[in-house]
């Protein structure tokens, strides 16, 4: 019945039936038989199981019969013509392997098991096993693996705890090993941790034992096919309409803006929807990590920096991206994200004739963005003048753009500050907008709204000479 998926009778090691020694979770027709045996019935406890138990007994049993089934299919699937079958000929013979196992082994699970098995079979052999339900559910934004027994995902801005999860940690390291393998790198104990990305474009970072203590370590941030507009974010309400209309305006006359943020604040997702007000005649170099950023022009050229490989060669940094970029006719760079010494390259791009360009940083407020970039130059062994540096940051920097991601989760826009340049040693900034929290309701959702600080733009004349002719009420603080 097996079809030309199937190893060719010579070619299957071992038939089925045949393991010798069976792994101790394997499920033999014994286990599952009934059995009349007066003391196993006597060790059954009085009281039913609470449903929460049976369900995760029943977790535990597919769980057995999955990962046997799993060996069974390996042995029996001719791998080499996997990449060529189709989807729907790869789930018929799995079904049909899976079948003959189970009556084979006399396991008989009803409809719903049956196909959920044949689901997570065809996710192990052709996808990443049980991380491919997270990666196909639209409404989870982040995955979180801490050990094979526990995965965390964000929905709406809040982690919770999910219901899948890995056999073991040979398990969780077996689809591990497959992603990182799939782009090349490797991760084992003397390399511990690694960066990819997955087929779908979804970031990916893990990081396994020893260094990782209690199980392998995996963060996956998932890729949205459709990156939130400025006018999802409108809607959203992670800002006011007045700040989207000052935000085109400063994009559209090329100032120098940093988004800065904390970790999944939004800062890719803003700095995304910012390049949509770019011109379509312009030519744009993005560098990434990772590349995330998805620009709507039809003139992109996409750069993504690379580690060093096993050996400690191959490096391209951020860096070396950047200092090529600047020699590939750009009208705007746009770095992913500032974490290192590409900052100087950044800073010297946005001072000399490339403005318009934009970045992400690491960052709490505008204060402490400029502070990270002083750090930066710093550590990147650059002897300068605290004073001469801060000057070349006043003027390579006209824009500070924070993003936050609020404690119900929700992720805001909370503040645009621009930088007007040097007073004695200090950098001077000044706040146009912030989001004004004003309580909290009682299922502890954020109220708050968006205002003016009633100061006006210092580029006022520069946006009404390109033609942005921004109404002066826009900067007006709004009282609610
Ligand atoms: N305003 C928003 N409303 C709802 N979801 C949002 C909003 N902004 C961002 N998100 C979602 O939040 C997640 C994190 O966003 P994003 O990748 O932009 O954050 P980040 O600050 O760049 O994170 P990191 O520090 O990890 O690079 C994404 O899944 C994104 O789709
Ligand atoms: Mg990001």
């Amino acid at each position: 019945m097996f079809s030309r998926y199937k190893k060719s009778a010579t070619a299957t090691a071992k038939p089925v039936k045949a393991r010798e020694t069976p792994e101790p979770h394997a499920v033999s027709r014994a286990e599952t038989a009934p059995k009349p045996s007066l003391r196993r019935q006597a060790a059954k406890p009085a009281v039913a199981p609470r449903p929460i138990e049976k369900e995760r007994k029943r977790k535990e049993r597919m769980a057995d019969i999955k990962l046997d089934l799993h060996r069974s299919l390996l042995d029996n699937l001719n791998l080499a013509a996997l990449d060529t079958a189709t989807e729907a000929d790869l789930r018929a013979e799995i079904s049909s392997i899976a079948a003959e196992v189970l009556e084979e082994k006399g396991i008989v699970l009803n409809r719903e098991d049956r196909a959920t098995l044949t689901q997570e079979l065809y996710d192990e052999v052709k996808g990443l096993g049980p991380l491919e339900t997270l990666l196909k559910d639209d409404t989870v934004n982040d995955i979180l693996v801490n050990g094979p027994h526990q995965i965390f995902v964000e929905r709406d801005g809040k982690l919770e705890i999910s219901d899948v999860t890995f056999k073991d940690e040979k398990h969780l390291l077996r689809i591990i090993d497959k992603i990182v393998s799939a782009v090349g790198r490797r991760v084992d104990e003397s390399n511990p941790y690694v960066d990819a990305r997955l087929a779908d474009g979804s970031r990916f970072n893990a990081m396994v034992p020893p260094i990782a203590v209690d199980g392998s370590l995996v963060s996956i941030r998932k890729f949205k096919k459709d990156k939130l507009g400025i006018d999802d974010l409108v809607r959203f309400g992670a800002f006011s309409e007045e700040m989207a209309a000052y935000l085109e305006a400063a994009v559209a006359t090329r100032l120098n803006i940093i988004v800065s943020g904390g970790t999944g604040s939004g800062k890719t997702t803003t700095l995304n929807a910012l390049s949509s007000f770019i011109d379509n005649a312009e030519r744009i170099l993005t560098i990434e990590d990772t590349a995330e950023l998805q620009l709507q022009q039809s003139h992109v050229g996409r750069m993504e920096s690379r580690p060093p490989n096993v050996e400690g060669k191959g490096e391209v940094s951020p860096r070396d991206c950047l200092k090529n970029a600047l020699r590939m006719r750009p009208d705007r760079i746009i770095v992913g994200e500032t974490r290192g010494e590409e900052v100087i390259d950044m800073l010297q791009a946005m001072n000399t004739g490339h403005d318009g360009s934009m970045t992400t940083i690491h960052a709490n407020n505008a204060r402490d963005a400029i502070s990270r970039l002083e750090n930066m130059i710093a550590m990147a062994g650059i002897e300068m003048p605290l004073k001469a540096m801060r000057s070349q940051i006043a003027s390579a920097v006209n824009l500070i753009v924070q993003a936050s991601r609020l404690q119900d989760g929700s992720r805001r826009m909370i503040s645009i500050t621009e930088i007007t340049g040097m007073e004695g040693d200090v950098i001077s900034m000044q706040e146009i907008f912030r989001f004004q929290r004003t309580g909290l309701t009682p299922d502890n959702k954020i109220i708050g709204h968006y205002t003016g600080t009633g100061v006006r733009s210092n580029f006022t004349e520069r946006f009404r000479l390109w033609g942005y002719d921004l109404p002066p009420d826009i900067y007006e603080p709004v009282t609610r």
